[in-house]
């Protein structure tokens, strides 16, 4: 049987940029341990059960497969969310999103829609930081919006609903939002970086148009269904700012701004609608 030293030694993870913390991390995941636990006791003996397991999980992360999925779990903005092959896995950047709204919003009572919630990490970040703005948080797709709702369950949060919508297909017109807010897929078709992406719903990934035809859609149907000076807050692919601004002009909005990541890239664009235009 594999000693826990043996298998942090033998076992190479050659296609990985952080194998040693991978190896780490999948071991004490899979021995239901902390990681210093690894350290304490590398003399301990796996099971034939946790071997089998470890054998699995080393495997999958071999192939390539991200340590989120194999784990189930990601944090975003300090929460920790159930991810799975259904949701995208939240990245960090989408941290700019809930980081501008709480500084555009202020902390009265607001509604807030998201548009395409996945794992629900947008939501129910501002959610847990807002427990007076009421958020109505959408997916196209049923496997998706159950996990945004578990993960919402987990974290006992009441002030959110859940409902299956392409876009705004399912929105009673009547609802007017003080925010809206989407990470829409955004990659074009064609895009290299989509080689890196194979394990994630390629769904939320991918838009038609060179990437911008669900931005688009979103940008010109959202003037409907925002209150007088609200705000439509948008993710987008780094190139894309200048035709997602022009999009904005287009529909009317105003005080079209666009923020940059922490690498410097513009990756969010956010503008006000104007019923007096
Ligand atoms: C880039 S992911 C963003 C997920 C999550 N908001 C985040 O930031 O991690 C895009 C999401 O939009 C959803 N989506 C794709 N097409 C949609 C549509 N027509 N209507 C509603 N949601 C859609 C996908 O299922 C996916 O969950």
């Amino acid at each position: 049987m594999l000693t826990v030293q043996q298998i942090l030694y033998d076992f190479k993870l050659p296609n990985s940029a952080t194998a040693k913390l991978d190896l780490e991390i999948l071991l004490a995941h899979t021995l239901q341990k902390p990681r210093s636990f690894l350290y304490a006791f590398g003399d301990y003996q796996l099971s034939k059960e946790e071997q089998d397991k470890w054998q699995q999980v080393f495997k999958r992360r071999k192939g390539g497969e991200p340590i989120s999925y194999i784990l189930e779990t990601q944090d975003f903005w300090g929460i920790s969310l159930k991810v799975n092959q259904h949701t995208l896995i939240p990245r960090p950047e989408t941290e700019l999103l809930v980081e501008k709204t709480l500084q555009l919003l202020a902390n009265t009572t607001n509604s807030i829609l998201e548009l395409g919630t996945g794992s629900g990490a947008i939501t129910l970040a501002l959610a847990s930081e807002r427990p007076n703005w009421s958020i109505l948080a959408t997916d196209k797709f049923t496997q998706t919006l159950q996990i945004a709702k578990q993960n919402a369950a987990n974290l006992k949060l009441q002030n959110v609903q859940f409902m299956l919508s392409d876009w705004f297909s399912d929105i009673s017109i009547t609802k007017k939002f003080n925010l809206i807010i989407s990470n829409p897929p955004y990659i074009a078709v064609d895009d290299i970086h989509l080689e890196q992406l194979t394990f994630e719903p390629q769904t939320a990934l991918i838009a038609a148009d060179n990437g911008l035809a669900d931005l688009r859609h979103i940008i010109r149907t959202a003037p409907d269904f925002l209150a007088d000076e609200g705000y439509l807050l948008l993710e987008h692919g780094f190139n894309q700012a200048e035709s997602v601004r022009n999009l904005f002009k287009q529909h009317k909005f105003i005080n079209i701004t666009t923020i940059e990541d922490l690498a410097g890239l513009e990756r969010i664009t956010l503008g006000q609608i104007s019923r007096n235009n």
